[in-house]
């Protein structure tokens, strides 16, 4: 059909003129999809051994598309695979070079097939490897945090509540608050995959197939848990592409929220950390500068991964069952998504893992705040008093602290007991931030040997993992 140069078109048939160039160059998803190669791949495979199995391939015939479709795969892999905008997507790309091989017996993989449940396949089998890739930084990122636990175990930081101090923290209680994020954003990943793996194979164009296929041995052969109960509907779901990038959305956040929080905490203001000089860059004008400018992108990315999956959601919002080719406009935003996060997960974990917490620093300003006010409120509670007393009363003492600019801890007992009789000598074991913190009893807290429990946990999950 049309220009001999051209390769003619596997839905040609019914047409009687060639497609406008400028629709090929519209409408051709090659140019990203190409990356779905190993999955169109693996999803042919799996479709040919089930047509094997119910007799519509004979036993030689599926070794050679085996084969073929494996010689295929590994010339994609050395670069010596050619690619051409007419062919339209990777498909396409696969089943020609099938066919030009092998001949009819290529023409026969299609067999039951359309490209509306492989393309749903394909993608399914790339999010689900993806979740697990994501999974494996996700823990790494984790284990860098609980790596540094016991060597900063002696560390009290600030606690914010309003970027104003609040509370003294251990900083290993820092740690693990990172790392129970990226616990439930593992969980999340878990979870949505449930939904990615369900086969769609079978549901062909959108009505499935007079042929008799078994779609049990498809989805074996695929490690797929369920198959799909309803062609129109699987043919179009992107439900599991929505969730995934939300995911990742999440994900994205929580590095953000940690990148924003290291940035503060590395300015001389702060001078809380030492981020690795060779994960920072230098000013092309002001010598001096060392930017976090890793630290920087992994917020910015951020912006990405929520416009991205912004996108999915109205990319998807009105569409009639069942496949439309809009649906074709969902991989680059996943796939974007997907990168930055996936790169941003990997500089995160050497990161954590080489940033120096500058003791002195924070230990030289940790009674600025009145870090222990509130211990001094529970020390009352616990004489008694209140709540609601024994927050004014403390109130009262902080105003006077402020006043003579000491912290709460340099108060003489006799101003003490003027502002509450029943305080006495003990109060001085409560108060001072190391003190304060040392006093937390509930699960959960900063107290050390609280913290100390929650990262043995850590060390034991990540371990058995
Ligand atoms: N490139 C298409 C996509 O990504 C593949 C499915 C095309 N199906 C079709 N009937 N045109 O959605």
């Amino acid at each position: 059909m049309g220009n001999s140069k051209e390769k003619e078109k596997a839905w040609g048939g019914v047409f009687t003129e060639t497609t406008d160039k400028r629709v090929e160059l519209f409408t051709e998803s090659i140019s990203f999809d190409k990356r779905l190669y190993e999955q169109d791949i693996r999803g042919s495979i799996g479709h040919a051994r089930m047509l094997c199995d119910v007799g519509l391939l004979a036993q030689e015939e599926f070794e050679r598309i085996e084969k073929e479709l494996l010689e295929i795969k590994s010339e994609i892999e050395r670069d010596q695979f050619e690619y051409s905008t007419s062919l339209e997507d990777i498909h396409m790309h696969i089943e020609r070079a099938l066919i030009e091989r092998i001949g009819d017996t290529g023409r026969k993989l299609h067999t039951a097939r359309s490209r509306n449940d492989q393309i749903s396949t394909d993608l399914r089998l790339w999010v689900r490897d993806s979740t697990d890739l994501l999974d494996f930084s996700l823990r790494d990122l984790q284990a860098a945090f609980i790596g540094r636990c016991d060597k900063d175990m002696d560390v009290v930081l600030p606690g914010y509540t309003h970027t104003q101090r609040a509370q003294p923290v251990l900083a290993p209680h820092y740690w693990l608050a990172y790392c129970e994020k990226f616990k439930r954003d593992r969980q999340r990943l878990a979870d949505c995959r449930k939904r990615v793996n369900i086969l769609s194979l079978g549901a062909a164009a959108c009505a499935g197939t007079s042929l008799p296929i078994d779609r049990q041995k498809t989805a074996e052969y695929l490690a797929f848990d369920e198959i799909a109960a309803n062609s129109l509907d699987i043919s179009s779901d992107r439900d599991f592409v929505l969730e995934f990038a939300f995911c990742l959305a999440q994900i994205a956040l929580h590095l953000s929220n940690w990148a924003e929080e290291w940035i503060l905490w590395s300015t001389v203001e702060f001078n809380f950390l030492k981020l690795p000089q060779p994960f920072c860059t230098g000013s092309s004008i002001m010598p001096q500068k060392v930017n976090p400018d890793v630290l920087e992108l992994i917020r910015g990315k951020t912006a990405r991964s929520i416009g991205n999956l912004q996108t999915l959601l109205v990319l998807t919002k009105g569409l009639p069952l069942a496949y439309n080719r809009d649906l074709q406009e969902d991989k680059e935003p996943v796939f974007d998504s997907f990168d930055s996060v996936k790169a941003c997960l990997e500089l995160a974990a050497p990161l954590v893992a080489q940033t120096i917490l500058n003791r002195e620093a924070i230990a030289s300003k940790l009674d600025r705040g009145y870090l222990d006010a509130t211990s001094l409120m529970e020390y009352l509670i616990k004489k008694g008093v209140p709540q609601r007393t024994a927050h004014g009363i403390v109130g009262r003492l902080v105003r006077f602290a402020i006043e003579k600019n000491v912290p709460l801890a340099h108060l003489p007992l006799k101003t003490m007991k003027e502002a509450c009789e029943m305080i006495d000598y003990s109060v001085y074991e409560v108060l001072g931030a190391e003190n304060a913190v040392k006093a937390m009893q509930s699960y959960g807290s900063t107290a050390p040997d609280q913290v100390q429990k929650q990262v043995n946990l850590w060390k034991m999950n990540l371990k058995f993992e």
